[in-house]
């Protein structure tokens, strides 16, 4: 196959743990790791330390970003047990709201359904609402958005109840939408061959029947997501392992892999990786963007050789096909296959024009 020019990819799950976090990750290493794999826009998660739950820690992760970051952005907010009402006012500066039904990495975890509620009727219908929502929890967050007259995207869906439940939910024609990662299509619980620590993640790795339902559903699926959380090896060879996997940098590649294998379409992936994370967060256009891929190139991701501070890979040895030759962001040369070359301070905010002049935002059914 020739050199596939394709679009700037969108990753809308990225943790990237700038401030307290920065040894495991900052916005330099974070947005050089989205770069290397094709990756133009990045949405990061507000499960940061401190967390990103009001305007003052919005305001600072702002300017790390705008310091750091070499490709473009938005920022979640975290959804907090009493900042319903006030984190409304901040919907236009943000990539959406970000709801934590379940346990993982942070404390931003939520319990109390009047809580969900309260979130569900104060942020804007037009802002997104993404929610880490598992099982029981899932059901729950698709009615409270549904009642209040809102759009939800799932974060991360794991499971073949999970899958199909989402559907039901779309057939009956609730605006819920979902996202998927790679390592929920590509490893299973039981054959992962990680060691422990390494195998944490939330929501967990799952069954051969899970993945196969996922495959099975694709057409549900509207984004591919990394979920990129990044922890040291340290961390995860410790006594108290944190969940989370590295992911910007072999995620295309996944991906162009399951293309060779007939597995998916080219189309599938430009639709789940740019077309559709686009409508959903009412991102801008990224003028004179696109990347370079070869679609043959057969390589092996290795941790030690990631942008990432995470320096490992649960695809570690894997063998795959397909690789970014080169990115260019506005114009410029952004990558080259081997360097990045775009400089801390060269992403843009994608609020940063108010959402009022983005395109618009998903409010109806898919
Ligand atoms: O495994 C996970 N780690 N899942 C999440 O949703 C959060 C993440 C993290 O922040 O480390
Ligand atoms: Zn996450």
């Amino acid at each position: 196959m020739p050199t596939l020019r394709l679009p700037g990819l969108i990753d809308p799950h990225v943790h990237v743990r700038d401030l307290g976090q920065a040894h495991k990750e900052d916005w330099d290493t974070a947005t050089a790791a989205a770069l290397a794999g094709g990756i133009t826009t990045i949405l990061a998660m507000p499960n940061t330390q401190p967390p990103i739950v009001d305007a003052a820690a919005l305001a600072r992760y702002q300017a790390a970003a705008q310091a750091r970051a070499r490709c473009d952005y938005g920022l979640y907010l975290g959804a907090g047990p009493d900042n319903a009402a006030a984190l409304a006012a901040l919907a236009p500066r943000a990539a959406g709201l970000k709801l934590y039904l379940d346990a993982t990495f942070g404390d931003l975890k939520m319990d109390q359904l009047d809580r969900l509620v309260a979130h569900c009727a104060h942020w804007p219908a037009a802002a997104p609402l993404v929610a880490h929502a598992e099982g029981h929890n899932l059901a729950a967050v698709i009615l409270a958005a549904h009642l209040a007259g809102r759009s939800v995207h799932i974060a991360h869906v794991s499971r073949r109840d999970e899958i199909e439940l989402i559907r039901a939910a779309k057939m009956k024609g609730f605006a819920v939408t979902c996202e998927v990662c790679p390592h929920h299509l590509f490893l299973t619980l039981a054959q992962s061959g990680l060691p422990p620590g390494y195998s944490e993640v939330r929501p967990r790795l799952a069954a051969q029947a899970d993945v196969d339902a996922l495959w099975a559903n694709l057409d549900v699926i509207d984004c591919f997501a990394t979920d990129h959380a990044p922890h040291t090896r340290a961390e995860k060879e410790g006594a108290h392992p944190p969940p989370g996997y590295p992911g910007l940098e072999t995620a295309l590649a996944l991906w162009l892999t399951a293309v060779h294998q007939g597995r998916l379409t080219l189309d599938d992936v430009v639709a789940r990786m740019h077309l559709n994370p686009r409508r959903i967060f009412g991102l801008p256009e990224q003028p004179d963007t696109w990347i370079d891929v070869d679609p043959d190139l057969a390589w092996t991701p290795r941790g030690a050789a990631l942008f990432s501070r995470a320096a490992w890979t649960p695809f570690e040895g894997r063998p795959l096909r397909g690789r970014v030759t080169a990115v260019t962001l506005r114009g410029r040369p952004a990558f080259d296959g081997e360097r990045v070359l775009a400089a801390p301070g060269a992403g843009r905010n994608v609020r940063s024009s108010s959402l009022e002049s983005s395109p618009q935002l998903e409010t109806g059914d898919l």
